[in-house]
């Protein structure tokens, strides 16, 4: 699992002096990153007045053939829909980005165990999960919570869309970053749904 080294180079290092200042903001740090890389299920919010809410509303996000799709509610791994997001936050390590975005990862599958980045795909809008290769060109964050730590928030926007895949209930997970109704990346006509990403703590092993 590549994301070990990740976690190491993303704790802050402590150099020259002040010392004192220094290596109590790094214990604040630390509990901030200890804060951020608590696990997380992904659970839908939509208006109660859409048409949709009985498909969607407080379903739960899971990942299959490298996108991410709203399964039933409630549900744990294994899944049948897919790899049920088990999802956290921590830097993206790429020294070309300034500031340093905050990405969001999640295990995808459980054996052998994988992590992978959560972005959005530039060329169609779509919120994908793959490794730093299939990531690295499109939009891989910021992603961040709200004040209260609850709604998932990616470029400043709590907004995501459900579009449905025509005749099916599969509702798939896009990320209208122009707030032009995905214009251009998915044909008119097919049934899409604003909806809010809530973090569902995990129960911590014991
Ligand atoms: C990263 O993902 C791509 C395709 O998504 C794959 O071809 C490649 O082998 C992966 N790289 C590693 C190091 O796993």
């Amino acid at each position: 699992m590549v994301i070990g080294l990740m976690i190491l180079t993303s704790i802050p290092t402590i150099t020259g002096v002040g010392q004192a200042y220094s290596a109590q903001k790094t214990q604040e740090e630390r509990q901030k990153d200890e804060a951020r890389m608590k696990k997380f299920h992904i659970d839908v919010l939509c208006d109660l007045n859409s048409p949709y809410v009985r498909d969607i509303h407080e379903n739960r996000i899971v990942l299959k053939d490298d996108r991410v799709w709203v399964g039933p509610k409630g549900a744990v791994n294994p899944c049948s829909q897919g790899y049920v997001a088990e999802a956290f936050y921590i830097e993206y390590p790429d020294n070309e980005r300034n500031p340093v975005p905050l990405g969001l990862v999640s295990q995808t599958r459980a054996d052998p165990p994988l992590l992978n980045w959560i972005y959005v795909d530039k060329s169609t809008m779509e919120v994908k999960y793959g490794n730093k290769t299939a990531s690295i060109e499109h939009h891989v964050g910021p992603w961040d919570w709200s004040d209260d730590e609850r709604v998932i928030i990616f470029d400043d926007a709590a907004q995501f869309t459900a579009v449905q895949h025509p005749g099916t209930w599969r509702w798939q997970l896009y990320q209208d970053m122009k707030e032009d109704g995905l214009a251009g990346y998915v044909p008119k006509g097919r049934r899409k749904v604003q909806i809010n990403l809530i973090r569902t703590l995990m129960p911590t092993a014991t």
